[in-house]
């Protein structure tokens, strides 16, 4: 049935389903397939690493942090097939070849919410969550989503485009969340978020979360609708640049949070002196060019978030 693999080892296949017909095609070609079980969508996430199928049936899998669409969304971005039991049996030949073209390059990491905050304007919480969330996308390949809390119009729609669905589209209207350079992107646009209401808005978030890897949150703190998310974030990420105004602001500021660390962005060369005796947890240097939102700043914020996720020549290995 199968054709030898000269060389190579064997196929590695991550099921997901309860059939019978499955385990039984595969233990007759066991020389040629490593197997793998999973039950929960975050088990079959945790084991995808290297895997070339998945053999899965959305109703024997439990949701658990990671909801179905989270995972569609994971495999789908590796580029690892996936097929249900009963198509697999039908034609495991197909699925071999399918299998044989797939890489299975793909970091586990784990499902995080982590919001960038700071009481001062200016300190580059929207520039930072852009670009750590496009880097993220671009080299782990995993549903990233980015979620704006402002005031007046959106910085979002300023830096990514003006048509993008905002909250008040997704929660309110059943909008999908529009894409930016791989990332979902959730611009606020006050005047239309004011009258939403919170209850909705949190129950949209928490599903959000689920349906993505990673979710970041760029907001000034306070929001009026940060409660809606405040339960969700993992960790806070309080940002200051040198600024004297701002780094008493960010002590202040990582007292009320937890947890939470200090990231000083826009370090320069002569801001040692000034930064005297304030501690930091993470050091973003000064970019001539941070507007063009290239994934500089980021790589550097997301060995921060996912310190031990191995990064190679500015990509995800
Ligand atoms: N690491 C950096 N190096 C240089 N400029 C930066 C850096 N981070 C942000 N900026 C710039 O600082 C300004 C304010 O950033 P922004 O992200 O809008 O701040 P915030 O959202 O906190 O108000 C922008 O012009 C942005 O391009
Ligand atoms: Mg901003």
């Amino acid at each position: 049935m199968f054709g030898k693999r000269k060389g190579r080892g064997p196929l590695k296949v991550l099921i997901a389903t309860r059939s019978r017909e499955v385990l039984e095609v595969l233990t007759r070609f066991s020389a040629r397939w490593e197997v793998l079980e999973a039950f929960t969508t975050d088990g079959v996430y945790r084991l995808l690493k290297g895997c070339q199928l998945v053999v899965i049936e959305p109703s024997d899998l439990l949701e658990r942090e990671l909801s179905w669409e989270g995972l569609s969304g994971v495999l789908e971005q590796a580029g690892i097939p996936r097929v249900s039991a009963r198509e697999f049996v039908s034609n495991p030949e197909l699925w071999e070849t399918r299998a044989l073209a797939a890489s299975g390059s793909l970091e586990h990491l784990p499902c995080r919410c982590v919001a960038l905050t700071s009481y001062s304007g200016g300190v580059g919480k929207t520039t930072l969550t852009l670009d750590t969330a496009r880097y993220l996308a671009k080299t782990a390949h995993v549903p990233v989503l980015a979620v704006e809390f402002g005031h007046g119009a959106s910085a979002f729609h300023t830096l990514a485009g003006p048509d993008l669905p905002s909250v008040y589209d997704c929660v309110n209207g059943g909008s999908a969340p529009g894409k930016w350079r791989g990332v979902d992107l959730l611009p606020m646009v006050w005047e239309l978020a004011r009258v939403m209401p919170l209850e909705a808005f949190s129950a949209w978030l928490a599903q959000a979360k689920k349906d993505h890897v990673l979710t970041l949150i760029d907001v000034q703190y306070p929001h009026p609708l940060l409660p809606a998310a405040e339960p969700l974030v993992d960790e806070w990420l309080v940002l200051t640049t040198a600024r004297p105004d701002a780094v008493f602001n960010a002590a202040e500021l990582t007292e009320n949070l937890r947890p939470s660390r200090v990231v000083l962005n826009q370090k320069g060369l002569g801001d040692g002196l000034a930064l005297r005796g304030f501690e930091r947890d993470v050091e973003i240097p000064f970019h001539r060019h941070a507007e063009k939102l290239d994934g500089k700043l980021g790589q550097k914020l997301i060995s921060t978030i996912y310190p031990t996720a191995r990064f190679e020549r500015g990509g995800l290995r």
